[in-house]
């Protein structure tokens, strides 16, 4: 891991810099690069438009780690309202939950029943729950929470990470349980017993475990794969090529405001695309991993600093 990658991940977890950073409007300028708006009506208005030129989509609000059970409850009232307000606005839009925002370290009972529900609300409203994979100490309870799940709602789908050295077993269990999985490669600091350090070693991973997906797609529910690496898209789209899967049989997820060019393109070759667009007050530890996962990205927040008028090509994306 770059030393860059290190210090940003690190500093995602500082409530100080939170704190600081979250009062300063240059930050606030910055982060409408990977967001629409702090509101919800910002990120269905996004989710609209995205749908009237054939993408989908996928909306999250940001939080994560709440640490009191009025907080989780809001959470998923919070989660209610946004399938009724996707429902009553006919959008191509699913939604993605993180568990520790549903109340996993406050009370694992409460979570289960909350993500039960939103599956219950999401099958009603026509739409799909998808839950993200958060630090490593929290796989196995997001794998047990997601089983139970599974086993009623098999609508639900689940996040893993390329860079565990545990996903390829847990990969497994999750095919033959006929789990719909989103690929990524993994955004968190994890120690080298836990994770690969390099990164060539974690795109191989990738790799290898997308072809797995593709290879078991004819007896499972939806394979995603959630990477900007155009690369490595290549690569799978030649597997799913090869086995002559039709290109419904799998889809791409990217992150609002990355790539963007490079989804559109994808979908107008006949790939299922979706843009995950997330929203929320509480963006600084998700907006420092968007940092370090291209450490370049600081200049963008280095040019906030310089009043609109000077920096015309604020806000481009990649
Ligand atoms: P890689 O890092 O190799 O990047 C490939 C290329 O994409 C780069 O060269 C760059 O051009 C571009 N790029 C990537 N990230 C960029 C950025 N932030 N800004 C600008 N350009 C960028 N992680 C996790 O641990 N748990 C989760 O639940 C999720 N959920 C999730 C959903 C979706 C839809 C996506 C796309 C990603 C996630 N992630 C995630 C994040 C994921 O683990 C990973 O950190 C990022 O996707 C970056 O890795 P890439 O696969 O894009 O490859």
């Amino acid at each position: 891991m770059s030393i860059a990658r290190t210090i940003l991940l690190r500093a995602s977890r500082s409530t100080w810099l939170a704190e600081q950073f979250r009062r300063r409007s240059f930050a606030r300028r910055a982060v409408r690069r990977f967001m629409p708006g702090e509101d919800l009506g910002s990120a269905l208005d996004a989710a609209g438009t995205f749908g009237a030129s054939g993408l989908g989509s996928v909306v999250t609000a940001l939080g994560e780690r709440v640490s009191t059970r009025a907080e989780a409850e809001g959470v998923r009232r919070h989660y209610v309202d946004v399938l009724d307000a996707i429902a009553a606005r006919h959008l191509p839009t699913h939604v993605s939950v993180k568990l520790t925002h549903l109340g996993l370290d406050v009370d694992r009972a409460l979570c289960l029943d909350s993500v039960r529900a939103l599956a219950v609300h999401a099958a009603a409203t026509g739409t799909m729950l998808w839950v993200d994979m958060e630090e490593s100490h929290y796989v196995d309870a997001t794998l047990d929470l997601y089983r139970a799940v599974l086993a009623e709602h098999p609508g639900v789908g689940l996040c893993l990470q390329a860079y565990l050295h545990r996903t390829p077993g847990d990969l497994e269990s999750l095919l033959a349980a006929g789990a719909s999985i989103r690929l990524v490669k993994g955004a968190y600091r994890e120690p080298p017993e836990v994770a690969f350090a390099r990164k060539a070693d974690t795109d191989a991973a990738y790799l290898t475990l997308a072809r797995r997906m593709l290879d078991s797609a004819a007896t499972n529910q939806r394979q995603v794969f959630g990477t900007h690496d155009l690369g490595l898209l290549e690569r799978v789209r030649a597997h799913a090529a090869a086995q002559s899967l039709p290109g419904s049989a799998w889809e791409v997820h990217m992150l609002y405001g990355v790539e963007s060019p490079a989804q559109r393109a994808l979908a107008a070759g006949g790939v299922s695309v979706r843009v995950l667009i997330s929203y929320g007050s509480h963006w600084f530890p998700w907006y420092v991993r968007r940092l370090a996962e291209r450490p370049a990205n600081v200049w963008f927040v280095v040019r906030s600093l310089i009043p609109r008028s000077s920096s015309s090509t604020l806000g481009t994306t990649a």
